[in-house]
């Protein structure tokens, strides 16, 4: 069997997952002391990294390949993680003996399942999870999945007669890019469709595993967002929201347009189906709790004060000499460009964006932005606080601040003895290494000049100057923890 090349899902990450639930009225666990289900965890590329930032906590991940398990196990005895087992177990295997979690994952897995194991992810996020616990799960959703589907059947007509796992994605490929080679001037929809498809496959660097699992799964069946929640309603659980925050509500249509969805929405999930089919959604990352909380989005104080906010915007300038003291428009790491005329809104990004990635705790984030914005705001500072909180929380959901329930221990000053992540040192030698944020950060290599006798000199000083600039650069991503 073709392991999965596993990755880091920043979606996932429990400090994000109690942060949603906290702005959704629940009381989540602090990840820091918090015990974590993943199933299908592959080969732990997603749960290591947080079982090695949170030390206290406890995780298991289940995975049916001892392949991937194995491969897992190596990276855990190599970082000596004594809050971590990975095991080579069936989710159909998992019942009451198992203990309850506060958060579980199920990552890639949900949609290339058969009927039975869904129905049984499901119990076991009703019965295994705590009262104020909080599910992860992600799917392929209808209708934007039906073009992928499309090149799956593709593949799979193409494969059929192949049995071979690696010939099978080489000939699956193969037919993709003759595909995409000769539709490339077209700008017919399924052609431009097409395009994006191709661009997606390149950004994985691992494409054969990516088609193998993602597209060549035996099951991979589609649904609609209607269907999810239905089947949660049938297991006692409900949908909160989705963990990627876009920019994409009802109220960006025209006002009539709005209105008129609003009408024919019966309820709040009615109105995630109509956006699923107005933004062709292919993909989504549901955050799920147990029907009996009383789950609402309405801002206060109180639900976002103990979060820590992070941006990863950086301000926009209109010139190099322009101080960043004067932007209002920014960027966000997917090269999003937007503006904001919000005075409040502005401050708070250019503070975070000064310290990025690391976080900062609310209170001290609202302390720093009424510094800098005195005349802006009321004499009240109860109000004052208010006001920014609102802010951040607007930012939140407008998908360009984060909020996390626990601190990143990323550090930013280099130190006389910068430290990369333990993670990031021993995966070094791969193309990927995962950062202090759950994501995947290219490697390089530093390339020195043979060593010439009587020349230690002018190496000393190539490798000093090469050095320097890596070191400029590693804080920002995230990799250093001293
Ligand atoms: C597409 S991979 C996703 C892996 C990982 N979650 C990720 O996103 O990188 C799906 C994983 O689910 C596992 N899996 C499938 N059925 C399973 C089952 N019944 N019990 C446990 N794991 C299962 C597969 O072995 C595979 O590693």
């Amino acid at each position: 069997m073709t392991p999965y090349a596993g990755d880091p899902y920043c979606l996932t990450h429990p400090s994000l997952l109690a942060a949603f639930g906290c702005l959704y009225g629940l009381s989540p666990t602090p990840p820091a002391n918090c015990r974590v289900l993943e199933m299908g965890s592959g080969d732990g590329g997603n749960i290591i990294p947080m079982a090695y930032e949170f030390p206290k906590s406890e995780f298991i991940g289940i995975d049916l390949s001892p392949v991937q398990i194995g491969i897992g196990q190596k990276i855990v005895d190599s970082l000596e993680l004594e809050n971590i087992l990975l095991e080579t177990r069936s989710i159909m295997d998992m019942g009451s003996t198992d203990g309850k979690f506060d958060y579980i994952i199920v990552h890639g897995v949900y949609s290339w399942v058969p009927d039975m194991v869904k129905e049984k992810v499901l119990d076991i996020c009703r019965n295994n999870l705590v009262d104020q616990g909080i599910a992860y799960i992600s799917y392929n959703v209808l209708p934007g999945w039906q073009f992928n589907k499309s090149m799956r059947d593709m593949m799979l007509y193409r494969t059929r007669h192949i049995k071979d796992p690696k010939e099978r994605t080489d000939t699956a490929l193969d037919l993709v890019t003759t595909m995409l080679e000769a539709t490339a001037d077209s700008n017919r929809f399924y052609d431009v469709q097409l395009r994006f498809f191709g661009k997606t496959l390149q950004s994985f660097h691992d494409v054969s595993s990516y088609l193998l699992h993602d597209y060549m799964e035996a099951d991979n069946d589609p649904f609609y967002f209607h269907e999810f929640a239905g089947a949660l309603k049938n297991h006692g659980l409900q949908y909160i929201c989705d963990a990627e925050q876009t920019d994409f509500e009802l109220d960006s249509l025209p006002a009539d347009a709005a209105a008129k969805f609003e009408e024919v929405s019966e309820n709040a999930l009615d109105v995630e189906q109509y956006v699923d089919f107005l933004k062709n959604t292919r993909f989504r990352h549901s955050i799920v709790c147990h029907e009996e909380i009383d789950v609402n989005q309405d801002y206060s104080l109180e639900r976002i004060e103990h979060l820590f906010a992070a941006t990863d915007v950086v301000p926009v300038l209109d010139s190099p000499d322009s101080p960043i003291k004067e932007a209002t428009a920014f960027r966000t790491s997917g090269g999003r460009r937007f503006s904001t005329e919000h005075f409040l809104a502005q401050v708070t990004l250019r503070k975070l964006s000064e310290i990025k990635p690391s976080t900062i705790d609310i209170p001290s984030l609202i302390q720093a932005v009424k510094k800098e914005a005195p005349s802006e705001l009321e004499r009240d500072s109860k109000k004052q606080t208010e006001k920014i909180g609102h802010v951040v929380y607007a930012l939140f959901f407008n998908g360009v601040l984060e909020l996390l329930a626990a601190p990143r221990r990323c550090v930013l000053e280099i130190s006389d003895c910068p430290t990369a992540s333990p993670i990031a040192r021993l995966l070094a030698p791969s193309r990927r290494v995962t950062n202090l944020m759950m994501e995947g950060v290219r490697t390089g290599r530093v390339d020195l000049p043979n060593h010439k006798e009587g020349r230690e000199d002018k190496t000393r000083e190539l490798i000093h100057n090469q050095l320097e600039s890596i070191l400029q650069h590693l804080p920002r991503c995230g990799v250093l923890v001293a």
